[in-house]
């Protein structure tokens, strides 16, 4: 019997259906029935955003807020290999994925199941991907492999471009100035050779080594400045999340959260990497590759 796999991911401008498509293409060649679904909240989220709109998610992602999604109508109880692919908001999982992670019935699916993930954000991911992985483990998933795409133009423009692209729904090249948004297309394409490698793996269901294979394939990285960010920035949104959430009149604090945002992006992220280089990074090269290989590694 063939193998059966399901893509499952959530996409608003259509780029994770691009990846998903462009991944699952060797395992379609390759004889698999791959059954691609997307995840549908009842309430959704308008695309493109509004600036409120966008920044008004911020608790709910942060404090992993579920929401209703629609009915799933899978067409398999079970699969041979579940991939889903999905986006971090706000440095957690985005709602949609979140929702579908606490989806009893999905948990159902993905139990004693191989999973392989996808991100596909600006460039901070490694919060949401630990997230993800953490609430795999809890549904009993057996996480084999993960793919981290993103944006790999420097922090501060890929921060002003996707912006222009989330309040415009225009995946192009802000002013003519900028570079375009969002995971390139070169990287895109390049998803198609780790879909093979995954083939391979799945033909011969053995998953101990596919996730060495995918770091090797440069399929995930680590960049070290935006992982050092990334772990400051974490509790501070945890803060800003729990204060945000108790409020009766939400706009003024998200307005002072989305302030915040710009200064500890432009001002603060910089000089705490300047002290960073000068005091802490060239005394702590083992904490720091430690560091790395848990964020690379599938195992929790
Ligand atoms: C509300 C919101 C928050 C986001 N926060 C992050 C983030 O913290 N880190 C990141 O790398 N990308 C972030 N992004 C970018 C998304 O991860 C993703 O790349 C983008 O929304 C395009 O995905 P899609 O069109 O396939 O849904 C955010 C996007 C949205 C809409």
């Amino acid at each position: 019997m063939n193998k059966k796999v399901l893509a499952i991911y959530y996409t608003q401008s259509g780029q994770m259906g691009e990846i998903v498509d462009t991944f699952t293409s060797p395992l379609v060649d390759a004889g698999f029935d791959v059954e691609k679904v997307l995840i549908k909240l009842v309430s959704g989220y308008e695309f493109p955003w509004t600036g409120k709109r966008f920044f008004s998610v911020m608790p709910s992602c942060v404090l992993g807020i579920p929401e209703p999604l629609q009915p799933l109508e899978l067409k398999e109880q079970k699969y041979d290999l579940v991939i889903i692919g999905y986006q971090p908001w706000f440095l957690s999982p985005s709602i949609p994925a979140n929702s579908l992670l606490h989806d009893e019935g999905f948990r159902d699916v993905i139990k004693d199941t191989p999973v392989i993930t996808i991100s596909a954000g600006r460039n901070m991911w490694i919060n949401s991907y630990v997230r993800v992985r953490n609430m795999l483990k809890e549904a009993g998933a057996r996480l084999v492999g993960n793919v981290a795409l993103l944006d790999k133009h420097p922090n501060p423009i890929s921060f002003v471009t996707i912006f222009y692209w989330m309040l415009t729904g225009k995946k192009d090249r802000y002013l003519n100035i900028f570079p375009r948004p969002g995971v390139s297309e070169q990287d895109i394409a390049a998803t198609v050779e780790y879909g093979r490698t995954v083939a391979r793996h799945l033909q011969n269901n053995d998953w101990g080594t596919l996730q060495d294979e995918l770091i090797e394939q440069k399929a995930v990285e680590i960049n070290y400045k935006l992982m050092f960010i990334e772990a400051r920035a974490k509790p501070i949104f945890m803060a800003w999340a729990k204060i945000i959430a108790k409020r009766k009149n939400r706009t003024p604090w998200l307005s002072a959260f989305k302030y915040y945002l710009f200064v500890a992006l432009f001002l603060g992220a910089p000089v705490l990497l300047t002290l960073d280089a000068i005091f802490l990074k060239p005394f702590s090269a083992k904490r720091i590759n430690r560091n790395k290989l848990k964020y690379l590694q599938v195992i929790n």
